[in-house]
């Protein structure tokens, strides 16, 4: 089964930081997914909450903190000391880290509490420096980052993420340039589910850490999982 490595590996390591995906990288696993905000600077900035409280020895939202800030918190001690140390990566550290490998990134914009105006193009800019287009995925829980970034970069492959389900979701997905869905792995056995996966779209789900919920979802043909352990 297709897996995505969660935030990292972010089961054995500090969620979101470099060492969480550098251990990924050496994972033959089909991918690896991560969050990004956006700093009081524009800077791109990898971290899954909108405040830096639970995962750094510091307090404060990202979009209040410039990037030299957010550089000076320690990242890795709130997971273990042994990680100590850990900062914060920018958007283009973490791409550096699979410069070379051949995962997929999953790269979802946090834009759906602060809506970040602008991250859709400053995202779009660095992916032409990383420039291996084919291997982005691009989700959001706001959908109006994923219209705006097709209209960018309509190149890149987009996925829409969804925390719970909606009635017409095959006609709403069809409004998007869009081949997949990420949704809950418990919805998987919807029939709502299993119809968008009859009519072609992809379905991703997370996040699935139990290797007897990922053979349920193999068998309800979920193309691929979204895992904390980056493998089974
Ligand atoms: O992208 C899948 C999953 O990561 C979405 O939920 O809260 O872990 O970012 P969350
Ligand atoms: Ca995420």
């Amino acid at each position: 089964m297709k897996i995505l490595a969660h935030r990292g590996l972010s089961a054995s390591f500090p969620e979101n930081t470099a060492i969480a995906f550098q251990q990924a990288a050496k994972l033959d696993c089909w991918g690896v997914e991560f969050d990004v905000h956006l700093t009081s600077d524009q800077q791109l900035v990898v971290i899954h909450d909108e405040s830096i409280d639970r995962t750094s020895n510091g307090t404060g939202f990202v979009k209040d903190l410039t990037l030299a800030q957010l550089k000076t918190y320690d990242f890795g001690s709130w997971f273990d000391v042994k990680f100590a140390g850990q900062k914060i990566c920018t958007l283009s550290e973490v791409l550096a880290i699979f410069k070379d490998t051949k995962h997929q990134i999953n790269i979802e914009i946090k834009s759906d509490v602060f809506e970040y105006p602008g991250i859709e193009l400053l995202i779009a800019n660095a992916l032409e420096a990383f420039q291996q287009k084919e291997r982005i995925i691009i989700s959001s829980f706001n959908h109006e980052t994923i219209a705006r970034f097709q209209q960018i970069q309509p190149q890149i492959h987009c996925a829409l993420l969804f925390a719970s389900l909606i009635t017409n979701l095959d006609d709403y997905v069809r409004n998007f340039d869009c081949d997949a869905i990420h949704i809950p792995y418990y919805y998987g056995m919807r029939s709502i589910i299993q119809r968008a996966i009859q009519q072609g779209i992809v379905v991703r789900a997370y996040t699935v850490n139990k290797k007897e919920i990922a053979e349920q979802m193999e068998q309800l043909h979920i193309d691929t999982i979204f895992s904390d352990k980056g493998t089974l």
